[in-house]
């Protein structure tokens, strides 16, 4: 089969070194890709937004199956054209990628199936907005309605921080066109998860759990990132509480988006807090996270592409997706400075993997034979072992091997995963 992957990050890679598994899969084209996915794939440049760029690469290659992998050509409909001209697709409709691309949209939802998640007020008259966060509690916590690449959430301890929040999305425009509407909710507490699921609208078969490291610097201090490394299982997530979010999360969120006409094929991603309330929703994302998809597919032991097949035709419930019980950390090098200024160019030294190793390069180009640095996040060091512990020491011994000027990674990833394992003794 020739299959066609839009997007050209660390998690495209995990998606397609995973899809290549399965003896079925001949080639494989990325739309951009990026310079060190082109060990794996055919990489056509270009923007992974450009839906008619993807309708002509579809065709011209002949491909059998799309996967679908970031959330703004998602959320702009770019399964829809592809379709509509016969082409099978692993990601979700337009009308289903709203329960990303509109967080009124995803509260409105939860809160009309009861659906548990911080309580909230939506706005789109700023002056109302400014009312509001006079009397709320605090703190409180200041969302951008739209895509604002993860970084559309503020965090406000005061009023004069909340005031602020609101006015510059909603009339500096902070985020864009996402901050005209704002959703002003709860501040909750309690370890974050995401979980990842496959889903063809109907049956619902969560991944194995991870744990994002948000913030730039350790001991999650800095700025907000796209994430700075990744551990599955996550530790928090206990065999209890995963039946508390199939009962009250996963199933109800399905149902409720196919009783709205809107269902949901592809990757549906909940990032949860485990609140002293029980388990809530923080977001829904509609694709597979980065970097939570570096650990979470690599302890994937069935067909990835079996289950996206699955997933595509409405056949979940009959397919296998068995994960292996060993424990995965990736750890991001991104350029010094990121995720604001950050040098580029530098040319990049990978070591040797071996099994249970995996380099995933989510920002290089080739340059005369040579992988230069060429983004903000620059590659994920990934190792699978028997436990956490193991999986830890491993990806930063890879880490160290690798070399570029300017590197910079966290020390810390799965440090809180352990002190929770710990604590489970
Ligand atoms: P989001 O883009 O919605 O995932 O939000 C980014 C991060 O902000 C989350 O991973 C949480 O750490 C934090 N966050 C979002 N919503 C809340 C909330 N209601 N209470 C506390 N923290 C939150
Ligand atoms: N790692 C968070 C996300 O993919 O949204």
């Amino acid at each position: 089969m020739k299959i066609l992957v839009i997007g050209g990050g660390g998690r495209e890679h995990a998606i397609i070194k995973k899809l290549k598994e399965d003896k079925r899969v001949e080639t494989v084209y990325a739309l951009p890709g990026n310079g060190g996915i082109a060990a794996d794939a055919v990489c056509l440049g270009g923007s992974a937004t450009d839906i008619p760029a993807a309708l002509a690469a579809a065709k011209s290659n002949a491909v059998d199956f799309v996967v679908v992998a970031p959330d703004d050509p998602l959320v702009l409909g770019m399964v829809d054209a592809l379709e509509a001209e016969g082409f099978p697709c692993f990601g979700p409709r337009k009308n289903a990628a709203i329960i990303e691309g509109s967080k009124a949209f995803s509260k409105d939802l939860m809160k009309k199936y009861g659906i548990p998640t911080a309580s909230y007020e939506t706005f789109t008259d700023l002056d109302k907005a400014l009312s509001y966060v006079e009397t709320c509690p605090l703190p409180t916590v200041v969302k951008a309605d739209g895509l604002a690449l993860g970084k559309g959430v503020l965090i406000c301890e005061t009023r004069e921080q909340a005031r602020d929040a609101v006015r510059s999305m909603m009339e500096g425009r902070l985020f864009g066109d996402s901050g005209a509407t704002v959703v002003i909710e709860e501040f909750l507490t309690g370890p974050e998860v995401s979980v990842l699921s496959f889903t063809d609208g109907e049956t619902v078969v969560p991944m194995v759990s991870s744990m994002d490291h948000k913030r730039a610097l350790d001991g999650d201090r800095g700025l907000n990132t796209g994430g700075m490394g990744t551990v599955a299982p996550n530790p928090y997530y206990t065999s209890d509480i995963s039946a508390q979010c199939m009962e009250k999360i996963f199933l109800p969120t399905i149902q409720a988006m196919k009783a709205e006409g809107r269902p949901f094929k592809g990757c549906l991603y909940f990032g949860l807090m485990l609140t002293p309330d029980g388990p809530k929703v923080i977001e829904y994302n509609c694709r597979f996270g980065d970097p939570e998809t570096q650990v979470v597919l690599p302890l994937l032991e069935s067909s990835l592409l079996e289950i996206m097949l699955a997933v595509s035709k409405g056949t979940l419930a009959q397919t296998e997706v068995r994960f292996s019980k060993k424990s995965a950390c990736c750890v991001i090098l991104a350029s010094e400075g990121y995720p604001q200024k950050y040098k580029k160019g530098f040319p990049i030294t990978l070591p040797e993997t071996v099994a249970n190793e995996q380099i995933y390069i989510a920002g290089a180009v080739e340059k005369d034979g040579h992988l230069l640095t060429n983004g903000g996040r620059v590659l994920g060091a990934m190792a699978v072992a028997d436990d956490l512990p193991g999986a830890i020491d491993k990806s930063y011994t890879l880490a160290d091997k690798i070399h570029f000027d300017n590197a910079f990674c966290r020390r810390d990833i799965g440090r809180r995963a352990l002190k929770a394992l710990e604590e489970k003794k």
